[in-house]
């Protein structure tokens, strides 16, 4: 991290876990274990249902409440879907686009994801944009190339003026669950490559003040080490974000 010229953040992803009654407690133990914490920014993504529940209970801390999706379309006969300006009037702040896992299991195309990028950014909303690799694709020697057309495409018409909303996530699929993290190296090689991408793109200052996250297993043990690497600028954590202990030892981490 480099907190000169950027926020150093660290995101939960719940994905399809806990139960909206859970979330009283859990963020009772939460506030109470990160509450020094004032380096880094903070946010939990809820599932859709929870969400209500969690802009309650994380209001007056410095823990803001994120989503996992949303509509890329305003408003609508869209049925099932959630829209952004829905989200923001419940108070949520940052919502995760482009997960590998709904790029995978939902058919997520490079397209939508700079749709929903747009639809976000038009409410107000922080995206957490996220790319990264197969273990197939790094295999095949592609990872730079795909995670730099991944960053493009989503940011592809998106003007320089809403980039301070932006963040990067860098979540190698094959590290995602599976207890197997890219090095730090590796990963500050992409997170770097990626800020690359982002100068091309927008200038030095914006590429310089944009926060890039690493995720895929990250945990209590290896956060310190990924945080200490020049262009990780925090984490976007699942299965550990699911224990409140676990998830504020590596805000703790993160706050050093
Ligand atoms: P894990 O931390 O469980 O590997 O998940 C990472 C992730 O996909 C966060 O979005």
């Amino acid at each position: 991290m480099n907190r000169k010229y950027r926020k150093t953040v660290v995101a939960g992803n719940f994905k399809m876990n806990l139960l909206p009654s859970d979330i009283k407690e859990y963020s009772e133990t939460l506030r109470q274990l990160s509450g020094k914490a004032r380096h880094c920014d903070m946010l939990v993504c809820a599932p859709f249902v929870m969400l209500p529940q969690a802009v309650k209970a994380f209001k007056d801390c410095r823990i803001a409440v994120g989503a996992q999706n949303l509509s890329d379309k305003e408003s609508g006969a869209f049925t099932g879907e959630v829209s952004a300006n829905q989200l923001r009037d419940l108070g949520v702040k940052y919502v995760i686009i482009g997960h590998s896992e709904r790029r995978a299991y939902y058919g997520e195309t490079d397209e939508l994801v700079n749709a929903k990028v747009k639809a976000a950014l038009g409410a107000q909303l922080n995206p957490i944009v996220c790319v990264g690799e197969t273990l197939k694709q790094r295999e095949q020697g592609v990872t730079e190339e795909l995670v730099s057309m991944q960053v493009k495409l989503a940011l592809y018409g998106v003007p320089s003026d809403k980039m301070r909303h932006v963040i990067i996530a860098y979540e190698p699929v094959w590290a995602i669950g599976t207890g197997k993290t890219a090095t730090a190296e590796d990963a500050n090689e992409i997170c770097n490559k990626i800020r690359s991408v982002i100068r091309g793109l927008y200038g030095a200052r914006i590429s310089r003040a944009v926060t890039i996250q690493y995720g895929g297993s990250v945990n209590p043990k290896n956060a310190a080490e990924l945080f200490a690497m020049p262009d990780i600028d925090g984490a976007l954590v699942g299965g550990a974000s699911l224990n409140p202990s676990d998830f504020a030892a590596i805000i703790e981490a993160a706050n050093q």
